[in-house]
Formats: structure tokens, sequence, C-alpha cells
């Protein structure tokens, strides 16, 4: 449904020039809902306003369903209104001295297209209702909570029933709880409407739990493109592995394809192709892959350590435990015995290491 091929961008700045966007490459399928995730200044939004039409590319082509609607080369730009495109920004922009149906009715009244006033009541109203706004038409917008006014927002974005819905951080400004709410609501709304959804977030979880396909940026690149548990699961680089999610790294030396050393001894950690016997590597395990369990009396043959410190979050514990001159996070499900200053058997599954080289 989108397509963009080579994408580049490049702004002139007071310091010179900036490469906004290197060179991307991103297929959006019907009905996707892909999420463009990385920290900020690594082009999310210049990808955005591409696509919008809002921002002009330096080269590269874009199509949505199947129609070029950028490419430099072929000397074609269309205009963001015949995009059939929704949009919705972080500063939801909704109109302060209009009402709530006014506001969602605007695209109605301003575009190209001419409905009938009954045709525009349907739609508001309809529009309304996908977001569980019916009823408050009448209300100034300025008289709602600020999770409602973003909902007022989306409401407008899909008023014309586009094809396409991009969204920027839209859920930034709402405090942690209603965020979560909204996940769970712009996903539902999204997937009941089919719409094609490109969403950027420099927020790691929300990006996880919203997208059929995360897409992980970084100065102007991609790195990753795959589903949520794949990035989460296999990170295709040392920077996606420390962007998405917690991470415990450590530095080893490969010995052979399936050995690395470590100061925990020898691990037997598939190496990735590519990296020979000898070179320099990261190995990376997520906390609550380090297992932690109180020091039995016997038995020398496993690793001990120290707790350092204890946090208890509710449904898990986090420790941080050291092990051989090395601090280890570790997340148990539910909480533990283990208190801090406590010694503690703490094993390390050989399968969830993963090996980085030092540049990836
Ligand atoms: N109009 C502009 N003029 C000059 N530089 C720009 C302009 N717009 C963006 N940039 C630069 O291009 C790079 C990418 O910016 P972009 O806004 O796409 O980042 P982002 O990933 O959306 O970041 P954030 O998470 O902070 O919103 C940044 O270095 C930014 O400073
Ligand atoms: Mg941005």
């Amino acid at each position: 449904m989108i397509s963009i091929r080579a994408l580049q961008k490049s702004f002139r700045a007071n310091q010179g020039r900036v490469d906004a966007l290197r060179s991307i490459d991103l297929e959006v399928a019907e009905g996707e809902f892909c999420v463009l995730l990385g920290p900020s200044g690594c082009g999310k939004t210049t990808t955005l306003r591409c696509v919008a039409g809002l921002e002009r590319p330096d080269g590269g082509e874009i199509e949505i369903a199947g129609k070029l609607v950028n490419s430099l080369a072929r000397r074609v730009y269309v205009p963001t209104e015949r995009r059939d495109l929704g949009m919705v920004f972080q500063s939801y922009a909704i109109w302060p001295h209009m009402n709530v149906f006014q506001n969602v009715a605007f695209p109605l009244t301003q575009g190209r297209t001419r409905y009938s006033k009954v045709d525009v009541a349907d739609r508001v109203e309809k529009a309304l209702k996908r977001v569980q706004l019916d009823g408050l038409g009448e209300r100034p917008a300025t008289d709602l909570s600020g999770g409602q006014q973003q909902r007022v927002a989306m409401a407008r974005a899909m008023v014309t029933e586009p094809k396409i819905l991009l969204m920027d951080e839209p859920l930034s400004n709402l405090d942690a709880r209603l965020r979560e709410q909204m996940r769970v609501e712009l996903r539902k709304i999204a997937k009941s409407i089919g719409v094609t959804t490109l969403y950027v977030t420099h927020d790691q979880a929300e990006a996880l739990s919203l997208g059929d396909r995360v897409c992980v940026m970084n100065a102007g690149e991609i790195l990753q493109i795959a589903s949520p548990h794949e990035v989460y699961e296999r990170p295709a680089s040392l920077f996606v592995a420390q962007f998405v999610g917690e991470m415990n790294f450590v530095k080893g030396t490969v010995e052979a394809k399936d050995r690395v050393a470590s100061p925990f001894g020898a691990i037997a950690a598939a190496v990735p192709n590519g990296i020979s016997p000898g070179a320099a590597v990261t190995l990376a395990i997520r906390p609550e892959h380090v297992q932690v369990a109180a020091a039995p009396s016997y038995g020398a043959a496993t690793t001990v350590g120290k707790v350092m410190s204890k946090n208890y979050l509710g449904d898990a514990a986090l420790l941080e435990v050291e092990v051989r001159g090395v601090t280890l996070f570790a997340k148990l499900a539910g909480d533990t015995e283990l208190n801090v200053g406590q010694q503690a058997v703490v094993e390390l599954p050989a399968q969830r290491w993963q090996v980085f080289a030092e540049t990836s």
C-alpha cells in the first residue's frame, strides 16, 4: 500500500548539511500497522512528512496504493490533499474555537470533495462513534480531557475514510495510564476499519505493543524491519539490542563458531557468520533470562553471585547481582526471598546469549 524506495532527504542547517534520511526502503502492506521506532533525530518524522507530501525528498520514490506520488527523477509530486491520507500529530491541533462536531467535520468542509449537510453529519457521527465520543458533538473542544481531545484528532483524521493513516507520536502528550489505554484503543480502531497505518514513536514499549511490524531506525537508516517478537528476540545489531528492551552486555572473545570466552568462562553461544575466532564481541542476555536462586550450601559447580540491589515491581522483582566482578540485571517473575547482600546461584542459559560484532 505504501512503497518507499531509496528515499533520501537532506536539510541545510547552520552547522552544514544534515542527512536526515540516507536511503530508506520500506513496504507497508494494505491494512498493516507499521511502526517507525528510533531515537530522537533519526529521521522518523521526516519519513512520515515525505509520505504525507509535506516534505520534498532529494532522492528515491514513494508510491501509495500503486500510484507514484514522489519521484524527483521522474518529476512527480502529488500534493498532500490528493494522497488520500489522514494525519494525527503529537500536538493534536484541534481548533479551540470550534466544537467537537466542527473539528471533526473540518476535512469534509474544506476538502476537494463536496459533501451534503446530511452526509457530513452522518460521517462525523460515525467517526465519533468509532473513537467512543458519540453524543459529544456539541461540546466545545477545549472542554475535553487530553485523551478525549486526542480522540477528536483521530476522528478528524479518519472522517474522510482515508486509505492511509499517518501518526507521529500521537500519545506522547498523555499521562502514562491514559497512554496505555489509548494504545490498545488505537490499534483496535485501526484494525477494525482496516486502514493502513504508519506510526512514529521513540517509545520501544509502544512500538512493540502496537505494530504488526516494527522498523528500527538510527541516523537516517533502517536497521531492522521485523515483527515485534522478532525484533525483541533476535535484534539484528547491537544498536537494536540496546534500544529495544532491557539487556545485559558483557565483553567476550570468539574462540570457535559456537564458543565465546567471557568473564563467566566459555559460553556455548552461536556466533554470527562473518565473525572469526579471536574477534572481540559483545555478549547480550535479557534480564528475564538471568536465573537467580538462593544459594544452596552444597555443590560448587554453579556460579555464585551476590545480590547488590532489589526492586519490587509488583508482578516481578528486579535484582542487580554481581557475578565474577560483573553486575547483571535479573528480572524474576513474582517476588523473591532473596535480599540485598545475600549470596545467590546465578544461571545464564547458553542458548539465551546473543553475540554481536563490536561495530554492529
Ligand atoms: N526543517 C529542518 N531543517 C533542518 N534540519 C532538519 C529539519 N527537519 C529535520 N531536521 C533534522 O533532520 C534529522 C531528522 O529529524 P526528524 O525530525 O525526522 O527526527 P525524528 O526521528 O522525528 O526525531 P524526534 O524523535 O526528536 O521527533 C534531525 O537531525 C533534524 O535536526
Ligand atoms: Mg519526530
